[in-house]
């Protein structure tokens, strides 16, 4: 049977060729470590867990969620507490916060609540291959905006042609930055809000990694500049900073208007986050910062580790401040599927090649941190090997 039109728009993967080697080569038995994904290995915390199997047994729970599409008025109050506490940001839990089935579920109704049939949305090249996606779906037009390694990987916004800006309904934004782990400036994100402002034009500023950062980079909220709230929303998301990515748990914060429209669109497509779910999400933001300490220390060493043995076999590149991604340049002369596959067939270790998040990723694969410290270590003496 056929599928919309608006599927088809959505690029295919990229890298078919090799993710099909890769499913042969493991079904052949051989160990195959892939660090092309971002999904912690450590589990959830344990008195998460515990709140959920609480919340699980009582029958109240079972029924339809509280406050369907918003989100129990608890877990958004506890959600205004953290952005607070961890980013000085203000928001009133009635009225500029809704509970998201994570935050990629945000960043598709993003675009339903704000974006009209044909209207251009911006995103960045290298870019979360996400956006474009929910962009084609919800029928705007994607224009990617190049960032670039001397540029920190912030868009310049001086370069974004007029009439390209004027068209534009919406931007995608965020720092720290999967793929490339860059982080913002203060100063960047108030000329974004002065950006959006003088083009009318709706962010949606993408934050999952927030609490992940490193070398003294300090946890930023675009909500925290002024005027954000009047231009934009912020997604954030417990999936990386409590190893809760299964649990699909996020929120939207800031601009009411936004917030209201996605609630909208929530309304007609499901009916919100299980209250278990969000109890047990409450435990995580009230009781669990500690857990991102220690994941900090856990991803500071690994990070040190790649970083070695890359420099070891002389690829040698100043890494980003953030995400638990590793932006790491090719070697000489190859692209990066042909690097990819390389290590790949030589070392069994699997990567994201960079043209896969846009053609400004071309000469870049990303490591990914997300796997245990004997398998990543076990990784790297291949690598070692394959490269010395
Ligand atoms: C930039 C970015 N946004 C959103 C997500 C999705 O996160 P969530 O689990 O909150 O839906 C990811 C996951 O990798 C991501 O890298």
């Amino acid at each position: 049977m056929r599928a919309a039109e608006r599927l088809r728009k959505i690029p295919p993967y990229l890298f078919m060729e090799l993710r099909q080697k890769i499913a042969r080569a493991r079904a052949e038995g051989v160990d195959v470590i892939s660090l092309a994904i971002g999904d912690p290995v450590e589990p959830t915390p344990e008195p998460v867990v515990e709140e959920l199997a609480r919340a699980a047994r009582d029958p109240a729970n079972h029924r339809y969620p509280t406050d369907e599409e918003k989100g129990m008025l608890a877990f958004r109050e506890a959600v205004s507490r953290w952005y607070a506490r961890r980013y000085g940001v203000e928001v009133d839990p009635a009225t500029e916060v809704i509970a998201l089935i994570g935050s990629k579920e945000g960043c598709h109704h993003f675009v339903l609540a704000r974006v009209n049939p044909g209207e251009t949305v911006l995103m960045t090249d290298p870019g979360y291959p996400a956006y474009r996606a929910s962009i084609l779906i919800g029928g705007g037009e994607p224009y990617s905006v190049p960032i670039r390694s001397e540029d920190g990987y912030l868009p310049q916004f001086a370069d974004i042609p007029t009439e390209v800006a004027k068209r534009a309904t919406a931007m995608f934004l965020n720092y720290p930055n999967n793929p490339t782990g860059a982080t913002a400036t203060r100063r960047f994100l108030a000329e974004l809000v002065d950006f959006a402002r003088s083009y009318d034009i709706a962010v949606c500023y993408d934050n999952p990694y927030s609490e992940i950062v490193f070398d003294g980079e300090r946890p930023l909220s675009f909500l925290s500049i002024p005027g954000a709230k009047d231009v934009g929303i912020e997604l954030n998301s417990l999936s990386k900073p409590f190893n809760m990515t299964g649990w699909r748990l996020g929120m939207a914060l800031g601009n009411r208007d936004l917030i209201a429209a996605i609630s909208k669109v929530k309304e007609n497509t499901d009916s919100g986050v299980f209250n278990a779910i969000q109890y047990a999400g409450i435990v995580a933001l009230e009781q669990c910062g500690d857990n991102i300490a220690r994941m900090l220390e856990i991803y500071r060493r690994r990070r040190k580790l790649v970083l070695e043995t890359l420099t070891e076999v002389g690829i040698r590149f100043t890494p980003g401040r953030g995400t638990f991604y590793l932006w790491v340049p090719v070697p000489e002369g190859m692209t990066s599927i042909e690097f990819a596959t390389f290590l790949f067939e030589k070392a069994h270790v699997v990567v994201a090649a960079g043209a896969a998040y846009g053609q400004y990723g071309e000469g870049y694969v990303r490591f990914s941190l997300t796997v245990t410290d004997d398998r990543l270590a076990e990784a790297m003496e291949r690598i070692r090997k394959a490269l010395k």
